[in-house]
């Protein structure tokens, strides 16, 4: 009896610890997926990463950086032409998606050429989340995620 108490108590706790985190936490972001195809051109390439919010607050990707290039510019792709944008929404629950064909990061004044099996390493900012930095991996030049190679 008094052992099934301390149980339920112990629950509670870890459940009101559990709600409490994820309110105050706002955005909660992670990322997956990311890679970049082995570039084509010595001095540009581009990177795919995808950034999933588990909280019920929404945030923006503001900007992005690395140590690999001089410039890290985000693009959206719209009618088969893609542009510079300054900022991407980050939905609640929701996920942003950098894909081939569509949204895309662009690394350009490469420091050198990346090579497959190296990581980039990127630090990604939010209008609200602290930052992240992510190792984002060099794949072949015609890396495909859907199918792994
Ligand atoms: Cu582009």
């Amino acid at each position: 009896m008094r052992r099934a108490a301390l149980f339920a108590a112990a629950a509670g706790a870890l459940a009101l610890a559990g709600c409490g985190g994820s309110a105050d936490a706002g955005a909660e972001l992670s990322v997956r997926s990311s890679y970049m195809p082995q570039p084509v051109s010595a001095d540009l390439a581009a990177g795919f990463l995808t950034i999933v919010n588990n909280g019920g607050t929404k945030d923006e990707l503001t900007s992005v950086t690395s140590d690999a290039a001089g410039d890290v510019t985000m693009h959206d792709t719209v009618g088969g032409a893609m542009q510079e944008v300054s900022s991407f929404p980050v939905p609640a629950h929701g996920r942003l998606v950098f894909k081939s064909g569509g949204n895309h990061l662009m690394f350009e004044k490469l420091k050198r050429r990346p090579r497959q099996g190296q990581k980039i390493t990127l630090r990604l900012s939010f209008a609200k989340s602290g930052p992240l930095t992510v190792e984002m991996p060099v794949k072949s030049a015609t890396y495909n995620p859907s199918t792994g190679h």
